[in-house]
């Protein structure tokens, strides 16, 4: 079967979250189980774009509204992330350092849709499968379906996967001459609130809807920023197929980014030696557990609990732990967790910012992940955490209840707690301590969260099977 898949972030080519973990996996596995699967995404200007050889494979022009542009897709020569990958080149709307966040970021992903389709319509014959990933190529089910010029791919299967229907892409109305000439009797297809909404357009018009995790998908009937009624209507083409994680890049026995690595075996070693080098760098106290949280600022990861939390468990339970957390986001929780270093006896540090590198580390050394997220579709920091035997502390929510089984239960590895609160996070800190008290059965917990099977096998087939059966 021939896949593509059409995203905006892809690892290692650009990453702002799991996102670009998903799309920089899965392909690969189903390019394991025997299918040609492929990626297109845009060309940022990143490091991955100036250190690989490409070649030119199609060139092109198209309309954005009045404006016309030129676009080029270029593929990777050696196929060297295991399946072909395609960039695409808008120049001056495409071509920048960020992935996200420009005040043109509409304009900028309707034209890398439109060009996606443009080029799609040049092939001799057509992918089996089109997967879009999120807001950002959630109207190409819509302009398969509906826009004039792309007629010919009205019959090409297609499935949206939402990995966070927090964010839908709404634009106004005013905006619509961004979208090819389409059926204007379709209107009601694109139109959520009063606006253009790419993501509620994508779950109307995709032959299949996935989402990341089996409870996210009954969440969002209940909590899903206003598209509550939209799942519920459209709950016959849901599914969740949970994320797994690549172990070719997460493993503490062989990942690159690290230079200590063990295993289950030498758990004990192994870890010792990589919190040494953190305690080092960021002059924390090696004798004390380690907490860790790793991700984005963001009211959904909870983290403006965060400076609190950290404050109430020294008053409370006593500075017999460490802190250190590494992310970006929200300018005043920044802000309050820099501020928080003032009060640190060599038991807390924030890195502000993003660090591929400086996160492996923190995975392989910490004792403990922090993850009291408020959402979260599937979460991969959990998982990745559990390879590098870190015990994860998370909220029962979306894709941490399928993944992480509270340690009083029968077969139990991690801390789960049931409320984003203060008290509620302070709390599963207090468990997490008393365990690190009994060495023994944390050391046995250890091993076993870094046994347990995460790997893509089974949801890469899961969605084979599931183009199969469109
Ligand atoms: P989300 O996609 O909602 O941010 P996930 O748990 O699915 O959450 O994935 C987050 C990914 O981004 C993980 O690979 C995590 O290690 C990485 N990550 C998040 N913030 C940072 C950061 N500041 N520096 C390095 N890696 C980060
Ligand atoms: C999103 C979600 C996260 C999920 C990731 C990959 O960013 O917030 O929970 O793991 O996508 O699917």
């Amino acid at each position: 079967m021939e896949i593509l898949h059409v995203a905006a972030e892809c690892y290692p080519v650009a990453k702002a979250g799991g996102l670009g973990d998903v799309v920089g996996a899965l392909p690969r596995f189903q390019a394991e189980l025997g299918h040609n699967a492929k990626v297109v995404m845009p060309m940022y200007r990143t490091e991955y774009l100036y250190s690989h050889h490409w070649e030119v494979v199609h060139k092109g022009g198209a309309n954005l509204g009045h404006r016309w542009f030129d676009y080029t897709v270029i593929k990777e020569s050696t196929s060297a992330q295991g399946f072909d990958l395609y960039l695409l080149d808008i120049h001056g709307l495409l071509d920048r350092e960020k992935i996200y966040g420009y005040e043109d970021d509409v304009e900028r992903f309707c034209a890398f849709q439109i060009a996606v389709l443009s080029w799609i319509n040049a092939w001799d014959t057509l992918p089996h499968v089109i997967h879009v990933h999120d807001h950002h190529t959630a109207l190409i089910p819509f302009m398969m379906k509906h826009c004039f010029g792309f007629k010919r791919l009205e019959g090409v299967p297609s499935v949206l996967t939402i990995h966070n229907a927090q964010y839908q892409g709404s634009f106004s109305w005013d905006k619509t001459m961004y979208i090819p000439h389409w059926d204007s009797w379709k209107r009601g297809l694109l139109e959520w609130n009063g606006s253009i909404n790419p993501l509620a357009a994508g779950i109307r018009c995709a032959w299949n809807v996935t989402t990341v995790s089996n409870t996210y998908l009954n969440e969002m009937k209940i909590s899903s920023n206003g598209l509550e009624s939209l799942f519920e209507y459209e709950k016959g083409k849901c599914s969740g197929i949970i994320n797994g994680i690549d172990y070719q890049v997460w493993d503490s026995s062989h990942d690159t980014y690290i230079t200590n690595h063990f295993t289950a075996s030498d758990v004990e070693v192994g870890k010792e030696k990589n919190k040494a080098l953190l305690c080092e760098r960021f002059n924390l106290d090696p004798q004390k557990p380690l907490f860790v949280f790793i991700g984005r600022l963001v009211g959904e990861k909870a983290a403006d609990l965060l400076p609190q939390v950290i404050n109430d468990s020294f008053r409370y339970l006593g500075r017999k732990m460490n802190f250190l957390i590494l992310g970006s986001g929200e300018r005043n929780v920044e802000e309050k967790l820099v501020h928080l270093k003032s009060i640190s006896m060599k038991d807390y540090e924030v890195y502000i910012g993003y660090n591929e590198s400086l996160s492996h580390l923190m995975y392989a050394g910490a004792d403990f992940l922090l993850m009291p997220s408020r959402v979260e579709p599937c979460g991969l920091n959990q998982m990745y955490a559990m390879r590098y035997g870190t015990i994860p502390l998370v909220r029962n929510t979306g894709g941490l209840v399928d993944t992480v089984i509270d340690v009083d239960n029968q077969d139990g590895y991690g801390i789960t707690f049931n409320d984003a609160t203060v008290g509620d996070i302070t709390h599963a800190i207090y468990r997490a301590l008393e365990l690190y008290t009994q060495i023994e059965v944390f050391r046995s917990l250890q091993k076993k969260t870094m046994k347990l099977d995460f790997s893509w096998n089974q949801s890469a087939q899961q969605y084979v099977d599931l183009y199969h059966n469109m």
